[in-house]
């Protein structure tokens, strides 16, 4: 017994170290098998995961954020150690299909499979209609929405609203299942708690959810009503793992390794899923995945690293949107990197005052030239984000 379990284990850090090797900054502490999590450990599930056929990376994945998790970010996301990315939500309804921001969500290119597309909507049908259609532009996996409290989406009845009409979520999430199963796409689903506090009905329709076919569950271990303030709870996450057989993600303000090995542990969930903390800092990955894996805390990137990989962003960023757009839709990300850094204010009020992506980079490129010469890393601690964007999700 002890065999198979040190076995998977050790088979599964093969794995990441394969996957992710040339991701991983150096520990803080050397590499010591002294170290290694017992097998009894809730890391110690951390065997190869499946979604269907689909073998992922590792047990930490990166949450959909629109207007953030575009494919740039999501690409950096994976290179530095997220094993899961879902795309930002695209909508069921088929005249929106050629706007601009749609055509955007669903681009791809040079991201490491399985492609995952999340879909909202509120008609079954056109759910149904909605996977088929990405299915055929290369989506691997398709998730559907259940969690997102934006006003726009609730009012039509779609994002986390569906969980107060439990026949329809399921009517949906069966026709959706129905649709791709003809293509050996699985189906996955993101959901809240509940629609309030007396009303936390995930469990129960976890049940209904996995009776049609859903392959994995992710909770944000908060109702609707709550939107984004108080704090995520995981019981009811615990409780829905314990009501299905499927996988079940954990979600909801993870900001450390320390945080998500907690919420393993509490829960029994089988992966963690990391939104708001990967803003501005989507290292975050591997040093989750590795503290996971081996016990041990990952040192903080070094300046000149995120230096590189922040103008590479950027880089990337300017090509999906065009200058024009880009140097505006860059901002928020230029902002989350250099947040609570010394002399990130002052950037960030210059780059909204710049129009120009080549001037914006530049100013991007001097800043952390300098600060590479004051400091050699970035700052060990998660700075808390103050986060504009929240409850500005928007559905296109
Ligand atoms: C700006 C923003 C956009 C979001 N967009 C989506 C979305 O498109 N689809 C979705 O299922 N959840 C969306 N969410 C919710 C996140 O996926 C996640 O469930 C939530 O932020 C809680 O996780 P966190 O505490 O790790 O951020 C969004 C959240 C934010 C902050």
């Amino acid at each position: 017994m002890m065999k198979t379990h040190a076995g998977s284990w050790l088979e599964s850090c093969l794995i990441f170290q394969h996957v992710n090797a040339w991701a991983l900054a150096p520990a803080i502490e050397p590499f010591a098998t002294s170290a290694l999590i017992p097998h009894d450990h809730p890391a110690a599930r951390l065997s190869p995961m499946h979604i269907g056929h689909h073998a992922l990376a590792n047990r930490v994945f990166a949450a959909p954020m629109a207007g953030v998790t575009d494919r740039p970010f999501r690409v950096l996301c994976k290179r530095l150690g997220a094993g899961y990315a879902v795309s930002e939500m695209v909508t069921s309804r088929p005249e929106l299909r050629d706007s601009l921001k749609t055509s955007r969500r669903a681009n791809h290119e040079g991201e490491a499979a399985p492609i995952a597309v999340q879909i909202a909507g509120t008609d079954a049908a056109m759910m149904a209609e909605a996977a088929r259609y990405n299915v055929a532009r290369g989506a691997q996996i398709i998730d559907i929405n259940m969690g997102c409290p934006a006003k726009k989406v609730c009012n039509k009845w779609a994002g986390s609203a569906l969980m107060q009409d439990e026949p329809l979520a399921v009517s949906i999430a069966a026709a959706v299942v129905e649709a791709c199963a003809p293509h050996g796409v699985p189906v996955t689903l993101k959901m809240r708690t509940g629609w309030a506090a007396g009303q936390r009905n995930a469990p129960t329709l976890a049940r209904a959810f996995e009776a049609v076919g859903v392959q994995m569950l992710t909770v944000h271990g908060r109702t609707r009503e709550q939107g984004y303030s108080g704090r995520a709870e995981y019981d009811t996450i615990a409780e829905v793992k314990r009501s299905v057989g499927i996988p079940v993600v954990a979600n909801g303000d993870i900001d450390s390794p320390q945080q998500a090995q907690r919420v393993l542990a509490s829960t029994g969930a089988d992966a963690v899923m990391i939104g708001r903390a990967a803003q501005g800092r989507p290292w975050i990955f591997r040093e989750v995945a590795h503290f996971l894996a081996t016990g041990q805390l990952l040192a903080p990137p070094l300046v000149v690293e995120v230096h590189r990989l922040l103008l590479d962003h950027l880089q990337d960023h300017y090509g999906l949107y065009g200058h024009h757009a880009g140097v505006r839709s860059a901002r928020k990300h230029v902002a989350w990197y250099v947040h609570g850094l010394p002399g990130g204010d002052a950037l960030r009020r210059d780059i909204n005052t710049i129009d120009d992506a080549d001037q914006q980079w530049l100013a991007v490129h001097h800043y952390f030239k300098e600060l590479a010469q004051e400091m050699d890393r970035m700052p060990a601690a998660a700075v808390p984000v103050a986060n504009e964007e929240l409850g500005r999700e928007t559905i296109a």
